[in-house]
């Protein structure tokens, strides 16, 4: 891996502000004094892009994908593909188009920028300041729209309700909003980081009370292919559709197809919304910074989608997910003496979260140090638990989500040589700080 990361991330030639590319770095630098880096931090192995896709991109390209493709929904042989396997795999009844209540676009320079000019979209329509209500811990949806100038609010996820959401916060906070138009309540069902799936009538309930009140809606479902086998994936873009085909806000949904496929590289993924909604998305909000690009990948995506072997690879992957998820379980609590009660392993998504020993707990840059410390003394870099940023505005009070994050998706071996480490370096339950 070390070979791997050293061609994937910055060196010390540029101005680097994430601090995994600098740890990294200098352990290399260092000579790996553990063995190998093991990267379970940001969710990325570089390495299992599946071979049938990849292929794909090889000599029988057709010429016309090199060049511009004058069409904004993306690459119409994408676009097809999409506007059937999008409802068929989220359980909706018909095709686009049958109802007339959405349509389906290609994202094509990740799901990401699609959010970020749905913000756009609703900032201009916004009569005060807008604002981001999510739960939290979560995943980087105040990096992509505090840039816009939203506020945010973050509703809680508690552990001992198995960080499933309460839709009853939303309610209240949705009760003393002035202007609920303004504000994107987001919905991320296959939940990242914690690893839960939404139970159906959470979400069910969340939509209900979002598109009651008028708030804006945005479905992230980018793990919403990646759900333990026996495990059927919560699918609000149904529950949405099913309840209220036409909700008084604007919704949007997002499902990138860099997880289910490990190529987060290729920015390929769908949006979905309703048809008026898409047709700003894409014809002027996203013509008004590009054109659609990454033609090739979509051309390959397109073929991928609808091959038997798209099938078998995420069967593959689900099952290796599930395994890894099991093993650290099962780790944590007999090597690194975790209480069972402790964590809880979830059934979806490639992480998992459990907490940072107690000792560490108790600083509110706790997450920080045990990640620093891990890398340190193992060589195995883990993410931290959330990447919302209320964590650590006061350096006074602990940490408040004080836990760390461990990527599941690599092999097997990968993932039990990383726990080793971790054990024979004493990073267990009872770790002093
Ligand atoms: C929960 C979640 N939503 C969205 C994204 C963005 O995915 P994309 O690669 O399509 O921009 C990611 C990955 O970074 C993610 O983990």
């Amino acid at each position: 891996m070390s070979s791997i990361l050293s061609e994937v991330m910055e060196d010390a030639s540029v101005r680097r502000r994430f601090e995994d590319t600098a740890w990294v770095d200098e352990y290399l630098q260092a000579g790996s004094a553990h063995g190998e880096p093991i990267y379970l931090s940001v969710g990325e192995t570089w390495s299992q892009a599946p071979d049938g896709l990849t292929r794909l991109l090889g000599a029988e390209m057709p010429d016309h994908v090199h060049g511009y493709v004058i069409s904004q929904y993306g690459l119409p042989a994408l676009l097809r593909v999409l506007r059937s396997y999008i409802p068929r795999t989220a359980g909706l009844p018909g095709d686009v188009g049958a109802s007339g209540d959405f349509d389906v676009a290609v994202a094509c320079s990740g799901t990401r920028n699609s959010m970020y000019d749905f913000g756009r979209l609703i900032r201009d329509r916004a009569r005060g300041r807008p604002v981001v209500i999510m739960y939290a811990p979560g995943w980087d949806y105040h990096g992509v729209f505090h840039g816009l100038g939203f506020r945010f609010t973050y509703l809680p996820l508690r552990p001992d309700e198995a960080f499933q959401p309460r839709p009853a916060d939303l309610e209240e906070e949705l009760r003393d909003l002035d202007v609920p138009g303004d504000a994107i309540v987001v919905v991320n069902a296959q939940h990242n980081p914690t690893g839960m799936n939404w139970d159906e009538d959470n979400v069910r309930r969340i939509l209900g009370a979002a598109a009651g009140a008028g708030a804006n809606i945005l479905i992230d479902d980018a793990y919403f292919g990646v759900t333990d086998p026996g495990t059927p994936a919560t699918s609000a873009l149904r529950l949405l559709l099913e309840d209220r085909p036409r909700p008084s806000g604007r919704w949007l949904a997002v499902r990138s197809l860099g997880k289910q496929f490990n190529c987060n590289g290729w920015g390929v993924g769908s949006i979905a919304a309703g048809p008026d909604t898409i047709d700003e998305l894409v014809n002027r909000y996203l013509a008004n910074r590009s054109f659609t690009c990454a033609v090739p990948l979509q051309y390959a995506m397109a073929q991928w989608l609808e091959s038997e072997a798209s099938r078998t690879y995420l069967d593959w992957f689900r099952r290796l997910c599930a395994e890894n998820r099991a093993l650290v379980n099962d780790f944590l609590v007999r090597e690194l003496k975790y209480p069972a009660e402790s964590f809880q392993a979830g059934s979806c998504t490639s992480y998992l979260v459990f907490p940072i020993p107690p000792a560490y707990q108790e600083h509110a840059d706790g997450v920080h140090r045990y990640r620093r410390d891990c890398f340190n003394e193992t060589g195995v870099l883990l993410g931290a638990g959330t990447m919302t940023p209320e964590s650590s505005t006061d350096q006074n009070r602990p940490d408040p989500f004080p836990y760390a994050r461990m990527f599941l998706a690599p092999s097997s071996d990968t993932v039990i040589t990383a726990l080793r480490r971790m054990a024979e370096a004493r990073f267990s339950w009872d770790r002093p700080c």
